[in-house]
């Protein structure tokens, strides 16, 4: 028996009601903010997330799916969704509009991962980006869009960190106070961290290994090595926050693990699970277009796993209250009455009802349950000899109450019976 492969899931109808109810909202949120839509390629030129996320990084070394294509060209599925978006901007030449562009995605990422609870091989994320705004009241607003979103599903009790990780003018000076003070300790660190530490030292802030825990507690911050233009950056985030009552945790081991981010990263989790997984995460990338065009673009976004917020409001009971539509079971008893009930559902649907039939002859009960399990709201049950006097029966399911109806009235009883619905 083939399955699903490894890490990935297959979204059945039950569950899509919190797939519509969670994109209903990030799409409603993202046009009250004004982020227009964008969809790019789920595969790219590999040198894209080689340049950008980085050579260093877990997801460009262990996880990416790469692979040439029949014309030699070698490709990758995309494992984030921030440099395409930022590709596309200059490939269009977005850099003429006004500025800054905002533009938000719901995108399928693929990563090879170790899968577990919330973490898949292909996963799905809710992004935004913005483009061509270096002022720090762009950040606030694309943190305050992710925290409106998770407010809005439902979910409570989620910590916002915060960090800010200097640009090229301040940090090639921290990140060799950072190593020379790892430098002190290598032999205790673990053989990642003792790898890492010439490659990609940042990255040792985040390591998981209990071991290395007491080092990264005692290591230099960030914070405290910015220069002066991303400090008083980094003060302009944190008073437009207080200004909006948006609350933050200080995290100086807040890294991010894709290389491109300049100046502010944050992450939100849910309270109790911490950083292993991460609802959501973001930050600025000022330097990221020049690695693929010959333009500097200052930006900004989030990146937020779908299926990670579902858990969360899983895990919370928060239930999608979707309403279920007005529907008509029609049920056949006898060879014309079947005939004209394939007309009928046919007519119903053109008109946008939703309407459901036996497919084989079956005993009236049978299709009255099958209505029922439908959660049908009418049935329509038509034999022949009623047909024979144009008639059809009016089954109320709720109310168990039925009444004969002219079947050249039938159509409009239905549709006023559908509209009542729709305003009762
Ligand atoms: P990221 O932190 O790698 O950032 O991913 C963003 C979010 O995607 C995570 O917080 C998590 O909710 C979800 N996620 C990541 N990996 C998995 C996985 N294996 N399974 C399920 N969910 C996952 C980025 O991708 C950046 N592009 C975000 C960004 C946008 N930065 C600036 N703009």
């Amino acid at each position: 028996m083939l399955q699903t492969p490894r890490g990935t899931a297959d979204v059945l109808p039950d569950e899509q009601a919190y797939w519509s109810y969670v994109t209903a909202h990030f799409k409603s949120i993202c046009e009250s903010y004004g982020y227009g839509e964008i969809r790019t390629p789920v595969f790219e030129d590999t040198r894209l997330f080689q340049r950008t996320v980085g050579e260093g990084t877990d997801i460009v070394e262990k996880e990416m799916y790469t692979f040439a294509d029949r014309g030699g060209d070698s490709l990758t599925l995309r494992p984030e969704g921030t440099a395409p978006v930022v590709r596309a901007y200059l490939e269009h030449g977005m850099h003429r509009l006004s500025q800054p562009v905002k533009l938000s995605y719901i995108a399928s990422i693929f990563r090879y991962d170790r899968p577990q609870a919330g973490r898949l091989r292909q996963h799905h994320q809710f992004g935004v980006e913005a483009l061509g705004e270096e002022s720090a009241a762009i950040d606030a607003e694309i943190i305050g869009l992710l925290l409106h979103l998770y407010r809005s599903v439902g979910l409570t009790e989620v910590s916002l960190q915060l960090n800010s990780i200097g640009d090229a003018a301040c940090r090639p000076q921290y990140i060799e106070e950072l190593a020379s003070y790892y430098r002190s300790h290598v032999k205790a660190l673990c053989d990642n961290c003792q790898t890492r530490l010439e490659r990609n030292p940042l990255r040792l802030l985040d390591c998981k290994e209990d071991s290395c825990q007491p080092f990264i507690g005692d290591a230099p911050h960030t914070m405290e090595n910015l220069c002066g233009d991303c400090d008083a950056h980094f003060g302009v985030l944190k008073n437009s926050l207080k200004a909006m009552g948006i609350s933050y945790t200080l995290n100086h081991t807040l890294v991010r693990g894709l290389d491109y981010y300049t100046r502010t990263v944050f992450e939100v989790w849910p309270q109790t699970v911490g950083r292993q997984s991460a609802l959501g995460g973001g930050g600025r990338y000022d330097g990221l277009a020049r690695h693929i065009g010959k333009r500097d673009v200052p930006g900004i976004g989030f990146g937020t796993g779908i299926e990670r917020i579902i858990l969360n409001l899983q895990r919370q009971g928060v239930v999608p209250n979707e309403q279920q539509p007005f529907s008509v079971f029609v049920a056949t008893l006898g060879e014309r009455a079947a005939t004209y009930g394939t007309g009928l559902v046919n007519d119903l649907r053109q008109r946008g009802v939703r309407a459901l039939i036996a497919y084989r002859p079956r005993s009236l009960k049978a299709q009255l349950r099958q209505a029922g399990n439908h959660h049908a709201d009418f049935a329509v049950i038509i034999g022949d000899d009623e047909l024979a006097e144009g008639q059809v029966l009016l089954r109320n399911l709720g109310a168990s109450t039925q009444e004969n109806v002219a079947e050249s009235d039938l159509m409009q009883t239905l549709e006023r019976l559908r509209d009542a619905g729709r305003t009762g």
